[in-house]
């Protein structure tokens, strides 16, 4: 059966760090606070005129180098973002651009916190459907241009970043034993749109606008729609979390993280987490965190991992991989 196979993950992150410490200098806040909060230790903010399509594309860079494949094997490229670098063209077009692909299709795709596993469940589709053989899916956000740097409620809970899957059309045995996306469940709610949202975009102020958020209202909706895709996934494959090796969950908040996997029976020891060096980045969180977990010898050939996320909209999906 044609299964979408990773053959190659990538990350990027901007060389500035930024502590709990100096945001406690701009707003009113603790590394106590954040910590006991979130989870969030550090996050890395992009410099000036470092734009999303740079941290794209370094992190495509990275993966295509991680799968031992030429820019030119790639006939698609899918970029999840939701600070893409203008309106349009497509930040997908100048990362391909940049790459020097004149062949194939790239366009961006925007489901918030969700972006990397619906646009993973995407190519997934245009894979098995033979149309195109080899894809880059790249979540990748400078969200630190989008803060209201003086509301501490959103401020500290947010970086900047990229990270990459090199992903191929390949023959696989049926069934959970061969490689690849195994299934992908999408969902969304648009009636939880005013709990996080940006407050501009071209259309309605025509301008950029800053991102708003009902904190607790988000965490109360957020495992409960974790839970019921994860459980989708389960249920459409035969399998359980006894049968995962890692749990990779969108890195929003340790405690969502930590409750979503308690209500699963997920052991901790399978949960990879970066939220505390990261911040939430957003699309780019999952293979942030994929990449961390690759080079670290974590995540082997053969593992079964799940990946998840909630976000904005609200939007929510998860991703069951052989790896
Ligand atoms: N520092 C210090 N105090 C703060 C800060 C801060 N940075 N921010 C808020 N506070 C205060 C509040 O004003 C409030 O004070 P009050 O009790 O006097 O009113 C108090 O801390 C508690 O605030 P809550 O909002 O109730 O705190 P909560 O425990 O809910 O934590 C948080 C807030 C971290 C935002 C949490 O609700 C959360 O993580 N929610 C989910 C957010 C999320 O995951 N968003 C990403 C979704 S993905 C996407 O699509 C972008």
């Amino acid at each position: 059966t044609l299964r979408t196979v990773v053959r190659g993950v990538g990350s990027y992150l901007p060389a500035r760090v930024m502590t709990n410490a100096e945001l406690s200098t701009l707003v009113d806040t603790s590394d106590e606070w954040i910590v006991q909060r979130s989870g969030i230790r550090e996050r890395h903010i992009a410099a000036e005129g470092e734009t999303t399509s740079d941290l794209g594309l370094a992190a495509a860079r990275n993966a295509l180098a991680a799968a031992g494949m030429d820019a030119q094997d790639i006939d698609l490229i899918v970029l999840a973002t939701s600070t893409p670098d203008r309106t349009f063209p497509a930040s997908a077009t100048t990362i391909q651009d940049k790459l020097g692909i004149r062949h194939g299709a790239a366009f961006d795709l925007q489901a918030v916190c969700s972006g990397f596993v619906f646009a993973l469940a995407t190519t997934d589709k245009f894979l098995r459907s033979g149309s195109h053989k080899r894809a880059l899916v790249i979540g990748a956000e400078t969200f630190s241009r989008i803060l209201d740097w003086t509301d501490r409620t959103t401020c500290v809970l947010f970086g900047d970043g990229a990270g990459a899957v090199v992903v191929e059309a390949q023959d696989q045995p049926d069934g959970p034993g061969g490689r690849g996306i195994l299934t992908t469940h999408l969902r969304s709610d648009g009636r939880h749109s005013s709990k996080l949202y940006v407050d501009g975009g071209p259309s309605l102020t025509q301008t950029v606008g800053h991102l708003r958020m009902e904190g607790r209202e988000v965490f109360k909706h957020a495992v409960g729609m974790i839970t019921d895709v994860i459980n989708d996934a389960y249920a459409a494959t035969g399998t359980s979390s006894a049968d995962l090796d890692w749990f990779v969950p969108h890195q929003a908040n340790k405690r969502i993280i930590d409750a979503s996997a308690e209500k699963l029976k997920i052991a901790p020891e399978k949960v990879v987490i970066t939220v505390d060096r990261h911040g939430n980045t957003s699309a780019a969180s999952i293979p942030l965190a994929l990449d961390v977990a690759v080079r670290d010898g974590r995540i082997q050939p053969g593992h079964l991992v799940m990946l998840e996320a909630m976000g904005g909209g609200f939007t929510w999906g998860s991703a069951l991989v052989r790896w």
